[in-house]
C-alpha cells in the first residue's frame, strides 16, 4: 500500500509516488497523479504495457519518478518469461523493454538514464540463471529508486539557504514528491527550509494545460502546512513586477552540459522575466537529470503532446473543433539565466560547461 512517509527526521509527512511491491514476481504501485487532488487512487502495474499506459498518460510523471518506474519497468518485462527461456532470450527482451519504454516520453533524461543503467547490469550477469537475472534487475532498479530519495533529501539541504526568512517563492509544474522517489527535488528545497522552521510563502503557477502546479504542487504543500498560494500562469508577471517574488525554483527534465535546461513549457518564459526583475532563479535537480551528452539545450527534443489536452478544459470544450494546436510539454531556460543549479553534489553556481563538469564526473551510463 501507498502512503505517506516521513519527510528527514520527522518533521512532516509527505506522500510516496511509487513502490515496487513484492520480489521479483512483484508489481509497481504508482498514486494515480491524474486523479489528484480530487481523488487518492492509487494503481497496479503488472506489465511493461501498462507502465507504458501510465507514463504517456502521466498517471506517474516527473522527470525522476519516470526513470525509477522505467526501471521496475524492466523486472516486469522478465515477468513474462518461462522456464523454458534462456537468459540470451530474457536479455533480448530487456532490450525490447528498454525500447519500447524509452519510446513513451522524449524529454526527461532520467528515463533513459535508468533503463540504460538497468540493461548494463542485466547485460554484465550474462550467462547466469534467468531468476538470477530477474534479481539483478530488481536490485538495480531498488538502488536506483533508494538513490533517488537520498538525492532529494540532499537537493533540499543543499537548496534551503536560498529561501530567506519571509520570502516570496515561485514555482511552476510539480519538482515536489510526486515526480520522485523521495521528497522533491525544488519542493525539497521548500520541504527543508519549512523544517528548519523558516517561514515563506509559495506561489505555485497553475501549469496549463495540464495543471500539475494547481492540481499537485498545491496540494503537496498544503499537506505539508507550507503557506500555497495558486497562480495562472500569465500572472507572474505582475506579482514580480509587485516585488512578491523574490526567487524562483523550478526541476528539470534534462540539463545539457553547458547547463541550459529543459523543463515544463512556460519555465522558460518565467526565466526572463526573473531577469528583467533582478529575481534570482534556481534549478533544482538530481545528476540524473544531467545529459552530458549534449552540449546546449538545442540538442533536447521537446516532447509533442495531444491537441486535446489544449482544447478540453476539465472535460469542457474551450476552443473550436477542428482548430490548429500547438503544445510542445517542455521548453529551454538558457544557462545564463540560471543563478544555480541544486543537485545532490552540490550547488553549481552560475552554471556553464566548466563549472558543471567539475562537480559532475561524466555520465555514469
Ligand atoms: O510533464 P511532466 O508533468 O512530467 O513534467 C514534469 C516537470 O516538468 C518537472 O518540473 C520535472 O520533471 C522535474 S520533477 C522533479
Amino acid at each position: 500500500m501507498l502512503h505517506t512517509r516521513a519527510c528527514s527526521e520527522n518533521a512532516f509527512m509527505i506522500v510516496e509516488a511509487l513502490k515496487w511491491i513484492g520480489g521479483t514476481d512483484g508489481c509497481l504501485e504508482l498514486v494515480d497523479q491524474r486523479q489528484l487532488p480530487a481523488e487518492f487512487v492509487t494503481l497496479q502495474c503488472r506489465d511493461v504495457q501498462s507502465l507504458f499506459d501510465a507514463i504517456k498518460t502521466l498517471a506517474v510523471r516527473g522527470a525522476p519518478a519516470i526513470g525509477v518506474a522505467g526501471a521496475y519497468g524492466l523486472v516486469l518485462a522478465l515477468q513474462k518469461l518461462g522456464p523454458n527461456d534462456s537468459v540470451e532470450e530474457a536479455l533480448e527482451s530487456l532490450t525490447e523493454a528498454r525500447t519500447y519504454l524509452a519510446s513513451s516520453r522524449p524529454t526527461a533524461v532520467n528515463l533513459f538514464w535508468a533503463l540504460d543503467r538497468a540493461c548494463k547490469r542485466a547485460n554484465a550477469q550474462h550467462g547466469t540463471t534467468l531468476q538470477s537475472l530477474r534479481e539483478t534487475v530488481l536490485a538495480e532498479a531498488n538502488a536506483i529508486y533508494l538513490e533517488d530519495i537520498e538525492m532529494c533529501r540532499r537537493i533540499g539541504q543543499h537548496g534551503q539557504q536560498f529561501i530567506k526568512e519571509g520570502a516570496g517563492i515561485l514555482t511552476h509544474c510539480n519538482a515536489g514528491a510526486l515526480a520522485t522517489a523521495g521528497q522533491g527535488t525544488a519542493l525539497s528545497v521548500m520541504f527543508e527550509a519549512h523544517k528548519k522552521g523558516k517561514r515563506f510563502k509559495v506561489y505555485a503557477d497553475e501549469t496549463r494545460p495540464l495543471l500539475q502546479g494547481a492540481r499537485l504542487t498545491a496540494w503537496e504543500l498544503q499537506q505539508a502546512g507550507i503557506d500555497v498560494t495558486v497562480i495562472c500562469d500569465n500572472m507572474a508577471a505582475y506579482l514580480m513586477k509587485q516585488g512578491k517574488i523574490n526567487a524562483v525554483i523550478t526541476g528539470a527534465d534534462r540539463i545539457a552540459a553547458n547547463g541550459d535546461t529543459a523543463n515544463k513549457i512556460g519555465t522558460y518564459g518565467l526565466s526572463i522575466l526573473a531577469r528583467e526583475h533582478g529575481v534570482p532563479f534556481y534549478i533544482a535537480a538530481p545528476s540524473s537529470t544531467f545529459d552530458l551528452n549534449i552540449k546546449t539545450g538545442a540538442e533536447i527534443p521537446i516532447e509533442q503532446r495531444a491537441a486535446e489536452e489544449v482544447i478540453r478544459f476539465a472535460g469542457t470544450q474551450t476552443a473550436p473543433s477542428g482548430v490548429t494546436v500547438y503544445n510542445p510539454a517542455f521548453d529551454v531556460t538558457e544557462a545564463r539565466d540560471i543563478a544555480a543549479i541544486i543537485t545532490e553534489q552540490g550547488v553549481i553556481e552560475n552554471p556553464n560547461t566548466e563549472r558543471i563538469a567539475r562537480r559532475l564526473p561524466p555520465n555514469p551510463v
